[in-house]
């Protein structure tokens, strides 16, 4: 019995690899030791390798408001956060960030606020169309939270494409340790299957080692994911924000972030992984070594610069004085150097069949 599960754990990594699928307990023994990390970053990077080149797809993000009438008690622009300053950008402001973004050859771009009671159905729309109708060539995505499936069927039919909704924890338990009682689990997962039944590439996600998380949480966030089978998968450590009420909290860490991107390329060949700007902000080589553990996407930020420091989800967060032109530029060098090769299409996942 002793040596059966020796010889399972010798091997793990390449029946990883091969079989894109691990036991509960393979997985519980993966996530919690660092025994293997060398061998299952290769192993990830690999199979990156293998499906998407040297090619890294980059998404312009742009923060568009930071009015939020939901308090989760991790994020800097929850609702109870009064010294957070607000700003929200008008559609003409929108419409000259694409611009920008276009010129500097991004074909994505994530349209990212709050979830924000000005932005109405109709607003959205309008912005979503008339991106749309400037940009017709580019992919738009929206994260702009919880909406009915008739609200996300209507910025559908306005030109949108994709849609991030990190579904936080898979954990019903978990989930209330980090909302209030009126957010749900429930709501989260349904509004994620809504949003691919009306055809939108999907993005899910979750934070690394945000607080209470155990490595129970973790195995059900990827048991999760392999339900709802994303387009896209973003996951970035936890990081404390100091007028929150985790802000005593310790933040992710960097290893165990870069194995849940490895352990991910290994079960979700195809997805796309952001490199996130939460792991750049944890390590000055943050992405770089995400890429190097298996993700394919980054996603600089087109954000105005006097509005960008407005935009904080959690502290210390990067990037905040760097124009859209020294972004693009800054994250090109970056990864030229680790021999990645940025893209300017509009990126999609390739599929095994
Ligand atoms: N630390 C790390 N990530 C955070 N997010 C929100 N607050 C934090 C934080 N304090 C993430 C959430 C959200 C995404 C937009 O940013 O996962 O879905
Ligand atoms: Fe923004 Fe480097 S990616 S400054």
């Amino acid at each position: 019995m002793e040596q059966t599960t020796s010889i399972v754990k010798e091997n793990i990594i390449e029946k990883l690899y091969n079989e894109h699928n691990l036991t509960d307990n393979e997985l519980l023994y993966l996530l919690q030791t660092d025994a293997h990390d060398a061998e299952l970053f290769e192993k990830a990077d690999k199979k990156r390798k293998e499906i998407y080149g040297n090619e890294v797809y980059i998404r312009g993000l742009i923060e568009f408001t930071n009015y939020c009438k939901n308090d989760c008690y991790y994020c800097g622009i929850r609702r109870s956060n009064r010294n957070a300053e607000r700003y929200r950008l008008t559609k003409e402001e929108i419409l000259e960030t694409c611009a920008r973004g276009y010129e500097l050859g991004f074909r994505t771009f994530v349209l990212q606020g709050g979830e924000d009671p000005y932005f109405t159905d109709a607003r959205v729309c309008e912005v979503v169309s008339a991106i749309r109708k400037s940009f017709p060539d580019c992919a738009i995505t929206l994260s702009i939270g919880e909406k009915s499936k008739a609200s996300y069927q209507a910025y559908f039919d306005a030109g949108a494409n994709r849609y991030l909704l990190r579904h936080e924890t898979a954990t019903c338990q978990h989930y209330q340790k980090l909302h209030p009682a009126e957010m749900s689990l429930d709501n989260r997962k349904q509004c994620l299957f809504n949003l691919k039944e009306i055809g939108y590439q999907v993005g899910a996600g979750f934070m690394v080692e945000s607080p209470y998380q155990t490595p129970e949480n973790l195995l059900s966030d990827l048991r999760f994911l392999q339900e709802l089978k994303p387009d896209m998968i973003g996951i970035g450590p936890f990081i404390a924000h100091s007028e929150t009420p985790f802000a005593k909290y310790k933040s992710g860490s960097l290893e165990l972030t870069l194995r849940m991107i490895a352990i991910l390329r290994l079960l979700f060949p195809y997805a796309l992984l952001p490199a996130t700007t939460a792991l750049g902000t944890i390590h000055p080589q943050g992405r770089e070594l995400g890429m190097q553990a298996g993700a394919n996407v980054v996603m600089p930020n087109l954000t105005p610069v006097r509005e960008r420091k407005k935009y904080m989800l959690y502290d210390n967060k990067i990037c905040l004085g760097d124009d859209a032109a020294q972004c693009r530029g800054c994250m090109d060098a970056r990864l030229k150097k680790f021999g990645y090769e940025i893209v300017t299409s509009v990126g999609n996942p390739r599929k095994a069949d």
